[in-house]
């Protein structure tokens, strides 16, 4: 057996909530191995963080491209979590209107790719010492589906309860499952991908609201669930900014 302590792999590891929980990771202790399909945005986040970070070029949505890379994970050693980050919402109209291929990317992403890379690990993950954790990124969209967000939302309904599901699949072996539902984030990209790129919607967002969460917030969620000992799993974390009370009463200063 080698050794597994304390080694990670999050996808999504190239920007946002992703990057975050990486750099929270080394900072615990964690080895990390990152995941995203952009090479030079790993590459810098390995640079910054020295010898604890390791990064492998991953698409989730391909097949060939996530065994590739869970052979390399594995060539390196054991597992002993799992941070699914990497995901998506493209557009925000309505059921009557949608954009198919929008919807059909996010469930590609958000669920086919959580799904297909969490099976991949998940053998490696059960045999770390002590035990393993899948840890998913869902969203509150997972929760409570808003006007505008069908296609975002049930994709997040989807990917919370795989999470569950397989939480409940998994009792007596020795895996935790833990779900970690943010609400309002402001990262860098996500709304700016949401809407293609128009940075004035993306603002909008944000527009007014005091302090929404920061990648850093979620990150501390990651960190402490992770942290916890092995027999304890936190099955569930929804964190919200102080203002927003739901997606649709949120609080803005004009
Ligand atoms: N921001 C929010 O308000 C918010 C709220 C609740 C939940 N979330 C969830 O939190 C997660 C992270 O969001 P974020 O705000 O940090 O957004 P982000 O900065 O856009 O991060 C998304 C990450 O996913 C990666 N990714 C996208 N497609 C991929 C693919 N096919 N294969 C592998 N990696 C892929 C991206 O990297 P590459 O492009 O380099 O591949 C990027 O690192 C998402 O699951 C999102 O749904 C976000």
């Amino acid at each position: 057996m080698k050794d597994t302590d304390k080694r990670a792999v999050v996808t999504g590891a190239s920007s946002g909530i992703g990057a975050a929980s990486v750099r929270a990771l080394v900072k615990d202790g964690w080895t990390v191995v990152a995941l995203a399909r952009r090479e030079a945005k790993l590459k810098a986040l390995a640079d910054e963080l020295g010898d604890k970070v390791s990064y492998v070029v991953c698409d989730i949505t391909d097949e060939e491209s996530t065994q590739a890379a869970v052979d390399r994970i594995l060539e390196g050693g054991g597992v002993k979590a799992l941070v699914n980050c990497a995901g998506a919402a493209f557009g925000k109209d309505p059921v009557a209107t949608a954009n198919l291929d929008d919807w059909r990317n996010m469930y590609e992403l958000n669920v086919i790719g959580t799904l297909r890379i969490t099976q991949k690990l998940l053998p490696a993950l059960k045999q770390a010492p002590g035990g393993g954790t899948v840890l998913v990124i869902s969203s509150t969209a997972g929760i409570e589906p808003y006007e505008g967000g069908a296609g975002y939302c049930a994709s997040k309904f989807a990917e919370k309860v795989m999470a569950r599901v397989l939480r409940l699949e998994q009792i007596g072996e020795p895996v935790r499952v833990i779900d970690i539902a943010p609400g309002m984030v402001h990262t860098d990209e996500f709304s700016l991908k949401r809407f293609g790129g128009d940075a004035a919607k993306a603002a909008a967002v944000y527009d007014g609201v005091p302090s929404p969460l920061t990648a850093e917030d979620v990150a501390e969620c990651v960190r402490w669930a992770l942290g916890q000992p092995d027999t304890v799993d936190i099955d569930s974390i929804v964190v919200r900014p102080r203002a927003e009370g739901s997606y649709t009463k949120v609080y803005r200063e004009r």
